[in-house]
């Protein structure tokens, strides 16, 4: 029988819906405030939750926001005023999976209902766990033409033949989470893929996160929970900014990679590690082991099999192919039908230097897509990349107006610019740059690189 906990502070509105979803089958708990939903979410992990936006002690945004701490999976229908769209779009951005207006029409709360459990049903068949569409992750879909990134594919097709543990080193923005998941889908479709961001979460709570904890553990721990590594089961779990984690949680999950084994937080029992472990950073791992915050045992354990993605400035063969598969990605969400970027954009684009990377790119399509009055993209349509403090712009102003008026550019920002305005100046012979700046060649390539300037010679 599936259980249906319904949070209002309306008392006729509480004993109706218990009367009438208990004669349709469902077992009914109620709750008249936040803080005794949540209370009884807690203890009777109810499938649907039914909940009103106006609660006396906390409001219905916050709660749905708690429940969805406790399970990011609840499928909570919010009670929103008939007038009132905008509490509504907001429930439905803050992760309500579906709304019915007040009066409640039985109808349409049964669909509601009869939605979300079908739902439940669907995920707990693909694996209990919710995941997104293998169907997304072919490697087809991951744009990569230069020989570092066949590279990246090679190993991506050596891994999924096994289960070794990879680390995968990149900016962010390069790709490293859809590396994970094109891995975690060539391996082991039909099991979870979990994703863990270690900087996100408190130390002792992401503790209690990896590895569950036992009932009445620490204050709080009010029933016994699987941990990410128990709910993968044979599948994925992806340690996102892996630099971020704690010293002593590193020393921990060494423990756990040598033995493939762990206990539950405050419990005794020794569970196995299954899953495959995917470790991501957008910094220098080894670079944070020398200097000291980043255990060197640990990083040579996750670092068994390591892919390194290059930012996208060094991948300017991949430009033009990702403009195109990220606009034709965007007409479908949008539904548009923009034709391109014009050549004079795509020049920007190239000499842009995307600190950002691909995710940079893709929000600045979208963007444009979104407000693109044409059917071609053009320089109107990226306002954001114009007012760049970077090279990214068209026509042969001097560099020195690069900085906002009225603001004293930094020490970097100046020498930056100089760097700019003599690549310019030289016709982009490199030797001949680096003997009006008065520096080495490696001097120059190292300034370069810490501004993101490339450039073709000509
Ligand atoms: N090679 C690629 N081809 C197509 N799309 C890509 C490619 N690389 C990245 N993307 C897209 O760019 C966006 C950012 O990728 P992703 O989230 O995997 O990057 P990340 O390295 O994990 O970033 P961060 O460090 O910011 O977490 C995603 O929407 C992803 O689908
Ligand atoms: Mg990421």
């Amino acid at each position: 029988m599936s259980k249906i906990l319904v949070i209002d502070d309306d008392k006729s509105i509480r004993e109706s819906l218990e009367l009438y979803l208990a004669e349709e089958g469902y077992e009914v708990r109620t709750a008249s405030t936040g803080t005794e939903g949540l209370n009884r979410f807690v203890r009777d992990l109810p499938d649907v939750v039914i909940l009103d936006i106006r609660l006396p002690d906390i409001d219905g945004f916050t709660v749905l926001e708690d429940l969805r701490e406790e399970d990011e999976k609840v499928k909570v229908i919010m009670i929103t005023a008939h007038h009132d769209m905008e509490t509504t779009i907001n429930a439905m951005k803050g992760g309500a999976f579906d709304y019915i207006h007040k009066p409640i029409n039985v109808d349409e709360l049964d669909i509601a209902i009869k939605k979300a459990l079908g739902s439940v049903e669907l995920e707990k068949k693909i694996s209990g766990l919710l995941m997104e569409h293998p169907r997304d992750f072919k490697v087809g879909d991951i744009i990569g033409t230069g020989n570092k990134m066949k590279e990246v594919f090679k190993t991506i097709g050596i891994v999924s033949q096994n289960k070794t543990t990879v680390l995968i080193q990149g900016e962010s923005g390069t790709g490293k989470e859809l590396i994970a998941k094109c891995i975690h889908y060539n391996t082991s479709r039909d099991e979870p893929y979990i994703a863990v961001n270690c900087s996100a979460i408190v130390e002792t709570l992401l503790e209690s996160e990896l590895f569950g904890h036992e009932k009445g553990s620490f204050t709080g721990a009010i029933a016994r929970k699987q941990g990410k590594f128990e709910l993968a089961r044979y599948g994925t779990v992806f340690l996102d900014e892996i630099s971020e984690m704690s010293i002593n949680l590193q020393a921990k999950l060494l423990r756990v990679l040598q033995e493939m084994e762990f206990e539950r937080v405050g419990g005794k029992d020794r569970v196995r590690v299954n899953a495959r472990i995917i470790a991501a950073t957008n910094k220098n791992l080894k670079k944070i082991v020398k200097e000291g915050t980043f255990r060197d045992d640990l990083f040579y354990r996750l670092n068994i099999v390591s892919i390194n993605i290059p930012p996208l400035r060094e991948r300017p063969e991949d430009l033009e192919p990702l403009v195109e598969y990220l606009l034709n990605k965007a007409n479908r969400d949008l539904h548009k039908q923009i034709a391109g970027v014009s050549d004079e954009m795509m020049e920007v684009f190239r000499r842009y230097s995307w600190p950002g990377n691909i995710r940079e790119l893709e929000n600045l399509l979208v963007r444009a897509v979104v407000v693109a009055k044409g059917q071609v993209l053009g320089r109107e349509d990226f306002p954001d990349l114009m007012d760049e403090k970077s090279d990214a712009r068209t026509g042969g102003e001097p560099a020195g107006d690069a900085v906002e008026p009225g603001k004293i550019p930094t020490l970097d920002e100046i020498e930056e610019m100089h760097i700019r305005r003599v690549i310019k100046e030289t016709d982009k012979n490199k030797g001949e740059m680096c003997e009006i700046l008065g520096i080495s060649r490696p001097t120059f390539e190292r300034k370069l690189e810490k501004y993101g300037i490339t450039f073709e010679r000509e």
